[in-house]
């Protein structure tokens, strides 16, 4: 994970900050799901080429980190206008990742970004990709809400503050999706709480994320209560 960002005058950073009606381990199940962009966020960054790619996941220490990358597609509607803010062809083939990190206690950073197909993916060089770190800071309230500050930080035209506009308010769109999904998962919760969530695969993200969470409670004596 690229941090070096913070003091960098390379880089800059849009946000915003959410009161969610929802569990903070919903948040951050959904965070560590690269899965559900196809379906909730159609229109943005979700793409058919996202079911087609499989994920891999890694447990470091404490830390959590699920990976896709995709490869020769073209971008998806948010990314094809950060292409076009940084000089690159919108249509242009591509190659994109996905980097997630969940960092206890609850937060996850995202290396996101696109690249033209055959300049180095990920690597590539700045003038030749897009590319974003998603940051996710989630505060647990109660049992039923938390709040969550979110933001891009970005390497490309820093000093752009309409675009960082632009994009702050798109991922906001964003996220509102998501937020409007995890507050209907609570409400269902709310409404059946003696159902088990449903964890089809146990070596998952989320669940993985869930299991660290669980075992630094657990070494504080902190009773663990599940959304
Ligand atoms: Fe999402």
């Amino acid at each position: 994970m690229n941090s070096g960002f913070f003091e960098n005058p390379t880089w800059t950073y849009g946000g915003g900050l959410y009161h969610v009606k929802a569990n903070d381990r919903l948040m951050i199940d959904n965070l560590m799901d690269l899965t559900h962009e196809t379906c909730v966020h159609a229109n943005s960054i979700g793409q058919p080429e996202i079911d087609e790619a499989p994920c891999t996941t890694m447990v470091e220490g404490d830390q959590v980190i699920l990976q896709r990358h995709m490869t020769g597609i073209q971008a998806p509607p948010f990314w094809q206008m950060d292409m076009s803010a940084n000089g690159l062809d919108p249509q242009a083939q591509v190659n994109r990742w996905q980097i997630c990190r969940f960092i206890p206690p609850t937060h996850i950073m995202i290396d996101v970004g696109v690249a033209l197909a055959g300049q180095g993916g990920f690597d590539a060089a700045p003038e030749r990709k897009a590319y974003s770190v998603v940051v996710d800071f989630i505060t647990p309230e109660t049992e039923t809400s938390h709040w969550y500050q979110w933001g891009m930080a970005r390497q490309f035209k820093p000093h752009d503050a309409a675009l960082t506009d632009k994009i702050r308010a798109d991922q906001g769109g964003i996220f509102n999706e998501d937020m409007e999904m995890l507050q209907l998962q609570q409400a269902n919760i709310c409404q059946w709480p003696d159902r088990k969530l449903l964890m089809p695969n146990i070596y998952s993200d989320g669940v993985q994320s869930r299991r660290i969470i669980e075992r630094l409670l657990a070494l504080e004596n902190i009773p663990v209560v599940t959304a």
